[in-house]
């Protein structure tokens, strides 16, 4: 058997180092927005974590190693399902990890799994741009339908069904992806919501694309999030809840604060030996 070449995306974020295998042409590879979100979440140690559109496992990986008690995650594509399952393993957190293939809230709705933290990094892309002559697991990983805030609005709809009494979720609104959709669903689904970083990462196409970033800026790497106190950024990380009784949202950190968030990593090409169709 062929052994199988696989992207090894290494990153570090908040005093945490993790390394990803990613298949080249089968899956998301986690684009700058990916790398804010992870960068940006509030993790309390102890956490339910759900990772909605796991990808490579990123979020909810990340999560464990800020000390979730359990993280899950789910996505639609089997290919992404299995190498999170491998890059939790590959990270040490694989008992405190589970990924399911399936359609959004679905599989965690079924298993009554309620988060006190999720993560939701859906499609974002309108589909002229997705239409592109792409594999079909990548068309799907970036068609967010016509004015790309679909997959969006449905999350929003569908999230309450799995989200702990208190629950927090984190969800990119990119300025592309029309997010006035997004954000009259969670007003009208009665979420309680607030920007928690804004920064002008590029738009969607290869400039978002960390692994074509890295590439073309060989070795390891310091990037850095603008965080405009001010101006409009062109994507928005919301944390959002559900208003209850004397709850607020958390002081934004200090961290939260920083003009700058860094991530630094690395990527290279390295043949699997047990990266295919394995099962973890
Ligand atoms: C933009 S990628 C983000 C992946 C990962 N969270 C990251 O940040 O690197 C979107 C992911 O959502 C998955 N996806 C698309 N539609 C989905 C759906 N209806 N239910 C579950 N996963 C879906 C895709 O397969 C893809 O892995």
């Amino acid at each position: 058997m062929p052994a199988l070449s696989f992207y090894e995306l290494r990153l570090r974020a908040r005093g945490v180092t993790l390394t990803l295998r990613i298949h080249p042409e089968k899956m998301f590879v986690p684009n700058l927005v990916s790398l804010l979100s992870a960068a940006v979440m509030r993790v309390e140690p102890g956490d339910i974590f759900c990772d909605v559109c796991s990808g490579s496992g990123l979020h909810a990986i990340m999560a464990a190693k800020l000390g979730a008690r359990q993280a899950y995650g789910v996505d639609v594509n089997p290919v992404a399902v299995e190498f999170a399952r491998l890059n939790a393993r590959l990270n040490g957190v694989g008992d405190r990890c589970r990924f399911f293939e399936g359609d959004l809230v679905a599989p965690l709705a079924q298993k009554k799994i309620k988060a006190d933290c999720l993560t939701f990094t859906g499609p974002q892309c309108p589909s002229a741009y997705a239409d592109r002559p792409i594999a079909p697991e990548l068309r799907t990983a970036v068609n967010g339908g016509p004015d790309g805030s679909a997959v969006n609005v449905r999350f929003v709809r569908e999230v309450k069904t799995v989200l702990a009494e208190g629950g927090r979720f984190y969800q990119p609104t990119a300025a592309w992806a029309r997010p006035s959709s997004s954000l009259l669903a969670l007003r009208e689904e009665g979420y309680a919501f607030r920007p928690v970083f804004r920064t002008s990462v590029p738009v969607w196409g290869r400039g978002n694309n960390s692994r074509d970033w890295f590439l073309r800026h060989p070795g390891s790497r310091r990037l850095a999030f603008d965080h405009p106190e001010q101006a409009a950024g062109r994507t928005r990380i919301l944390e959002a809840r559900r208003p209850s009784a004397g709850r607020r949202f958390a002081p934004l950190s200090g961290e939260s604060r920083q003009r700058f968030i860094e991530v630094d990593f690395n990527v290279r090409r390295a043949a699997a030996a047990d990266g295919r169709r394995k099962k973890v």
